[in-house]
């Protein structure tokens, strides 16, 4: 069925109310609007590819987590085969709920209500009490399966979409993939997820916290201001007692593509600089790669990575890898250096979603990876210092996490409705010399491009007719 280009949402307005193309303006009502979330979970998350988890959480045959497709539960499983499924997790006979457990081990999904049963595939086994056939005769057993969505694996990362003729996952990344890659793909053992994900839920509208993750930079500069005041980014005070200074940090490229993907690739150069003493332009893409290392990459594991990429890879992550950006329509990486006291830089690495649970409420899921060769020393920091940053109790998602429900209360007042988000700082440069990388690219400070690339895909999507 054709759908309306322009749907109606509260208080008699249209979608095309929301938003302003010319002048790069959100109406706030966007971040509140119950009917608009409606549509938001059939036209986006019924729609698109949708982080789910990592496989690494079900190793083993007939491991499952549960976890949320859009505005639908789903039974995320590895069969006997070692193949990963994901089905709708709602009985086909009354809609009981399969699994109420967050995870566990079965190769018999049966439903505690009248007992039907399901293979870790979603193919239906069959019902108690077989010589009565309490499923009737009316349909046969490959009609009464759960419902399959179509899954796509990344680098063991696990998405999931109920479009089984869309885009495959590397056509909705895109120009992203190429980025992506340098993250996900270093070691031929692949990331491992250290411990099940941390979860909070907040009071707010999922929106609120996915802007914010297509690349938001200037927030750092006031919100995360402790991080140069007493953070990692510290510093001595200088003789006028000026302490550390975040903007330096800001520099960097930004990319952004069609389908709402962006990230901050921010420059290295001072980090290389301070840790070898020598002028970064002197030294070869593997010598800067070896004097800082990617996150959870040690010396021993560099001659693997570099086996992995590209010229034009490795100068990416040499230079200016990508460390923060966002995955449409919810998902968030992080991949950053902190320096610590005694001199080095330790990685953290993680992956946020953050889940619908209505107009005004989000689940916050945090998936903290390693490499699985990162050495259990490594690995061990690794993982505090992500929890201490990054975690669902982490200082600097302490800090977002403040402003998100803030936004979204005043998304409600009469008032409030009308104010706009503005996205109206562009960059004015455009890829910088010798950048190896596709996508639409922006040189120098961090600017507001990538977010509103965020929101013009949301309003194709959400305008879309078919
Ligand atoms: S609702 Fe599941 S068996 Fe009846
Ligand atoms: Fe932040």
């Amino acid at each position: 069925m054709q759908k309306d280009a322009n749907p109606s949402i509260s208080g008699g307005y249209k979608l095309a109310d929301l938003i302003n193309l010319e002048t790069h303006e959100v109406k706030m009502r966007a971040l509140s609007d119950p009917l608009l979330y409606e549509i938001e979970m059939e036209r986006i998350f019924a729609k698109t590819w949708i982080l789910l988890g990592h496989e690494t959480e079900i190793p083993n045959k007939g491991d499952f987590v549960t976890r949320d497709l859009g505005s639908d539960s789903v039974i995320v499983t590895r069969d006997r085969e070692g193949e990963i499924h994901v089905s709708l997790n709602v009985c086909p006979h009354r809609g009981m709920k399969i699994s109420t457990l967050d995870a566990g081990n079965t190769n018999v999904h049966q439903c505690i209500y009248h007992g039907w049963a399901f293979k870790p595939n979603g193919d239906f086994i069959g019902s108690p009490i077989e010589k009565e056939c309490m499923h009737g005769k009316m349909m046969s057993k490959e009609e009464l399966g759960l419902k399959k969505a179509r899954v796509g694996l990344y680098g063991g990362l696990i998405f999931a979409t109920w479009s089984i003729d869309g885009p495959s996952l590397e056509e909705f990344f895109g120009d992203a993939k190429y980025y992506f890659d340098t993250l996900f793909l270093r070691t031929a053992g692949g990331l491992e997820l250290l411990g099940p994900p941390q979860r909070f839920r907040l009071r707010a509208n999922w929106k609120s916290a996915c802007e914010q993750s297509a690349a938001d930079g200037f927030h750092t500069l006031t919100l995360h201001r402790w991080l140069a005041e007493i953070g990692p980014y510290a510093k001595k005070p200088d003789a006028e007692g000026k302490g550390g200074d975040l903007s330096p940090e800001m520099y960097g490229s930004e990319v952004w593509t069609d389908h709402g993907h962006a990230m901050r690739c921010i420059e290295l150069d001072r980090k290389i600089q301070r840790i070898t003493g020598k002028d970064p332009s002197l030294m070869s893409d593997k010598e800067k790669l070896t004097a800082l290392p990617p996150p959870g990459i040690t010396k021993e594991m560099l001659p693997e990575m570099f086996e992995r990429y590209d010229e034009g890879q490795l100068k990416l992550m040499a230079w200016r890898p990508p460390q923060v950006g966002g995955f449409f329509p919810n998902g968030l990486f992080t991949f950053i250096y902190l320096p610590q006291p005694d001199g080095t830089v330790v990685g953290a690495m993680a992956l946020h979603s953050y889940v619908p649970k209505g107009p005004d409420k989000l689940e916050f899921v945090n998936y903290i990876f390693a490499e699985k060769d990162t050495p259990p020393a490594l690995k061990a920091r690794m993982l505090r210092l992500s929890i201490q940053m990054l975690g669902t109790s982490g200082l600097v998602e302490q800090d977002d996490s403040d402003t998100w429900p803030h936004q979204t209360n005043a998304a409600k007042g009469a008032m409030g409705k009308d104010i706009t988000l503005k996205y109206q700082a562009l960059f004015e440069q455009g890829a910088p010399a010798g950048w190896p990388g596709p996508g639409h690219v922006g040189d120098g400070f961090t600017k507001d491009d990538t977010q509103w690339a965020w929101w013009k895909y949301w309003y194709e999507l959400m305008s879309a007719t078919n």
